[in-house]
């Protein structure tokens, strides 16, 4: 392991590099928000079109992210700033930066009621009583002014531990910690799931494709789904990638982060669908399938056997806490490296500044399930219009201009070095590579984004 040498840190080893990017794209996005657009989207259908955007759209993005972040080695506006002084791209900077305090604090809130959830089932307090309610036991916690705030704030403080440490002794060594347990409790899960009684109809959901499902907004929702679960488009990889050695493969990085991502996604699919199905709920039961619909299957397939039911249920939101911590300490740290050197501050001092930020903002997302639920905004409650205003707007716009950027503005030369780390690697895949990049992402992502302002084309 090299040393922090620069006074901005950087990761010690390439394992450290993957585990960190796959913890950053492993998160709720695969586990909470990925099996509700699957159910909603026909099964195998959406799966489908998710596979292609995210090999054909979303993976140029990581991999431009990393040329500019490794480039400049600066946090994403910085980045923007040194690579194209006095330019506009800068814009794409600042929406990265304004998305990563938006998206911290409306995912904070869910993680809060993962974490909410954990303590419950390991109290073994999930398991209720043969006619609880657990949708009612849900809506009465999230609506409760103080109860969901004081988890949030509990998470926000995790979060806020690991980035203060800084890059090798916090968010690396952590994510070294947490994705292996993340990724043993993911496998234990799977063939857990599978040996459910009526297993077999969760698996044909998942893999025979219902085309009759598949819609304009499904396909919007694919697109918006494999950028948010590979965290593009805010400049979060750009940080990362910052910190990144001149040894790192770019391309074989991205890759492998792609591959563990979807690989969980899947598998998280493999944990619910077969689960759901073998108590006969419906799988499009939406946002609430792993608050709701999750805690009646632990207790109507394991009455005879609370002992199961009980460990299932906690390995469970054990797992989704840990795939939203890993994710949650990559956007705080997008705003931690833009606060401390953008206005010189220490990182202790730029962390507590973003963690107070986003906990004022996290309570307002967290208050609109509650009291503000008459707050709108164009039809929106808060946590809503955060959430839109991220994955349907920032994310696709900034993906867009990141691809331009690298496509079209940076120096090809300097691309090419970057791919290749200064020649000394051969990238065999360099011309379709740079194709994707200039062509098929851009072009791919202005469809899809102009059809969701303007619904025409499709
Ligand atoms: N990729 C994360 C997930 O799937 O939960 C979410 C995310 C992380 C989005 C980091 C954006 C980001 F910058």
């Amino acid at each position: 392991m090299k040393s922090e040498s620069t006074p901005r840190g950087s990761f010690g080893s390439q394992l450290g590099v993957i585990l960190a990017s796959a913890g950053s794209a492993v998160g709720l996005g695969n586990i909470w928000r990925f099996p509700t657009e699957v159910g909603k989207g026909g099964g195998a259908a959406f799966i489908l079109i998710y596979l292609a955007f995210i090999f054909l759209l979303a993976m140029p993005v990581m991999i431009s992210e990393f040329v500019i972040g490794r480039s400049a080695r600066s946090n994403a506006i910085g980045a923007f700033q040194k690579l194209s002084p006095g330019k506009p791209w800068i814009v794409a900077g600042i929406m990265g930066v304004l998305g990563g305090f938006l998206v911290l604090s409306f995912y904070s809130v869910v993680a809060g009621w993962t974490l909410h959830y954990t303590i419950q089932s390991a109290l073994g307090q999930l398991q209720g009583g043969k006619g609880t309610d657990f949708g009612a036991a849900f809506n009465a916690f999230v609506s409760d002014p103080w109860q969901p705030i004081l988890y949030l704030a509990i998470f926000m403080l995790l979060t806020h531990l690991v980035v203060a440490r800084g890059i090798q002794h916090g968010i690396e060594r952590y994510s070294k910690l947490m994705m292996p347990l993340l990724l043993a409790i993911i496998v234990l899960l799977v063939a857990f799931s599978l040996t459910m009684p009526g297993a077999k109809d969760g698996i044909r959901f998942l893999l025979q494709p219902d085309l009759s499902k598949v819609t304009p907004d499904v396909v919007l929702g694919a697109m918006g789904q494999a950028f948010f679960s590979l965290s593009v488009g805010l400049g979060c990889l750009v940080t990362y990638a910052s910190y990144f050695s001149k040894e790192t493969r770019l391309v074989k990085s991205a890759m492998n982060v792609c591959i563990i991502d979807t690989m969980v996604a899947v598998l998280s699919g493999f944990i619910i669908f077969p689960t759901v199905f073998s108590v006969g709920i419906s799988p499009d039961a939406g946002p609430g399938l792993v608050f709701i619909t999750l805690p009646n299957v632990f207790l109507l397939s394991f009455s005879e056997m609370p002992v199961i039911g009980y460990a299932f249920a906690l390995l469970f939101y054990v797992l989704l806490l840990l795939a939203a911590l890993t994710s949650s300490i990559s956007m705080h740290e997008i705003c931690t490296a833009f606060i401390s050197e953008h206005f010189s501050k220490s990182r202790r001092k730029a962390a507590a500044i973003v963690t107070v930020i986003c906990l004022v903002l996290g309570g307002f997302c967290s208050l609109s399930f509650g009291p503000w639920k008459e707050v709108t905004f164009c039809d929106k409650g808060i946590f809503d219009l955060f959430d839109y205003t991220v994955t349907k707007f920032l994310m696709p716009l900034g993906g867009l201009l990141i691809t331009l950027f690298v496509g079209w503005y940076f120096d090809r030369k300097l691309v090419e070095q970057q791919l290749t780390n200064d020649g000394s690697i051969p990238v065999r895949t360099m011309k379709p590579l740079l194709f994707l990049i200039r062509w098929v992402a851009p072009f791919g992502i202005l469809v899809i984004f102009l059809n969701e302002l303007f619904p025409l084309f499709i």
